[in-house]
């Protein structure tokens, strides 16, 4: 990896040290570029174009594809969405659901994740069923949501790396797990896409939602909704409009969906953001998603091992490697985590406030590629700083 190659053609990272990726990512120019690009031709050969041109509608089924092979997916499979929660909303929604349903969640879920199953609780009587992530070892993960299957487990909901720390749940074998009980997995993979190389087949889920504008660098308000080919028929739409149906005829009011993810996908929608997305996508692939895991695995204990020296720094990136990816959490005692993410805001660190253990507040350093050693470095002198003059 070329790192300041790769460097000069973001251009935020010379005007700050971007630790936030894992809130939005610092796109590529030629991500504006195409966003611009694309704002102007419509401005300039009027908007009809965008949404009605065969051109635009190239564009977008390109993205699709993209996003496909992206995860090892095809294009048929995948629905194009503006954030996470609109593909758990899809999924949750189209389900079709009986009183007493169980869906087990993690407690350090996002509400993208989550909001969905309690509001299927009021409307359904599903019971969501939290399930706590420990640390330690991914058996241990598995361990706790054995125990937490029932007869009733319709579907295991959980993120496939959380917000918080970063901790990155074994996927697959949460897959098998659920495969065995004749429940289904769907994952939250918006910290997760970016991150390191992902195929839903090898997996081995049912769904995967995510939102692309973080470790992706994709523009924000953008996303995907993966599932499996053969779910497709049974996940009605429950938001509709004009656009995803083969047909519909305006005298009977008879409306066929498409027999592909795009059926979710209705009504006005900012098409620029689409082919941007794709722009990112093609960024990310050409750094490499091998390279970006193994470098930001390096730029974390780099980390962790200046923070470990500091006196009163509290690290809560999980204890077991297997668990982490490319964020640390860390906290200073006696020093709040907004109080901290501003303090390190002020001296030009990008970074946003986070949850540890035990009612903790500290801060989510997201060492993503692009970040440099000299970066960690002069974040873990400035938590020092920070840490001496509390
Ligand atoms: C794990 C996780 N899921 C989802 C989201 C965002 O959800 P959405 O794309 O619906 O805004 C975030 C961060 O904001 C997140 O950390």
């Amino acid at each position: 990896m070329n790192l300041l190659a790769v460097r000069e053609q973001i251009p935020a990272l010379s005007a700050c040290t971007y630790l936030n990726a894992g809130g939005i990512g610092p796109s590529p120019k030629i991500v504006t570029d195409t966003l611009i690009r694309l704002a102007l031709e419509v401005s300039e050969n009027g908007p009809d174009g965008m949404a009605f041109s065969r051109e635009e509608f190239t564009r977008a089924q390109e993205t699709r594809a993209k996003v496909a092979r992206f995860i090892g997916a095809h294009p048929d499979e995948i629905t194009l969405v503006r954030s996470t929660a609109e593909g758990f909303d899809i999924v949750g929604h189209g389900l079709r659901w009986q009183a007493g349903d169980e869906v087990i969640f993690a407690g350090d879920d996002h509400p993208a994740a989550r909001a969905i199953w309690a509001i299927l609780a009021r409307r359904h009587g599903i019971r969501p069923v939290r399930l706590e992530l420990r640390d330690d070892s991914p058996e241990a993960i598995l361990e706790d949501t054995r125990k937490l299957i029932t007869s009733r487990t319709r579907l295991i909901s959980v993120s496939h790396v959380t917000s918080e720390n970063g901790l990155r749940v074994p996927a697959r074998e949460l897959a098998d797990l659920a495969h065995a009980h004749g429940a289904r997995l769907i994952l939250d993979g918006c910290q997760a896409v970016g991150q390191f190389p992902i195929d839903v087949h090898e997996i081995g889920c049912d769904f995967y939602a995510a939102g692309t504008y973080k470790w992706l660098l994709g523009p924000f308000g953008t996303g995907f909704l993966w599932m499996r080919r053969d779910l497709l028929p049974e996940i009605e739409p429950s938001w509709v409009g004009a656009g995803g149906t083969v047909s519909f005829d305006p005298e009977t009011g008879r409306w066929d969906p498409l027999p592909s993810g795009e059926k979710y996908e209705f009504g006005a929608r900012y098409w620029p953001v689409v082919p941007a997305m794709g722009a990112a996508i093609d960024f990310v692939s050409a750094v490499g998603l091998e390279a970006i895991a193994a470098r930001s695995r390096q730029l974390v204990e780099r980390m962790r091992e200046r923070l470990g020296e500091l006196r009163g720094v509290i690290d809560f990136t999980p204890r077991c490697a297997a668990l982490r990816t490319g964020m640390v959490g860390a906290a200073i005692e006696g020093v709040g985590g907004k109080e901290l993410a501003e303090r390190l805001r002020a001296r030009g660190i990008h970074l946003r406030a986070n949850r540890g253990p035990n009612g903790l507040t500290g801060v989510r350093l997201c060492l993503a590629f692009f970040v440099t050693e000299d970066e960690v470095d002069r974040t873990a002198d400035a938590i020092a700083e920070i840490a001496t003059k509390r």
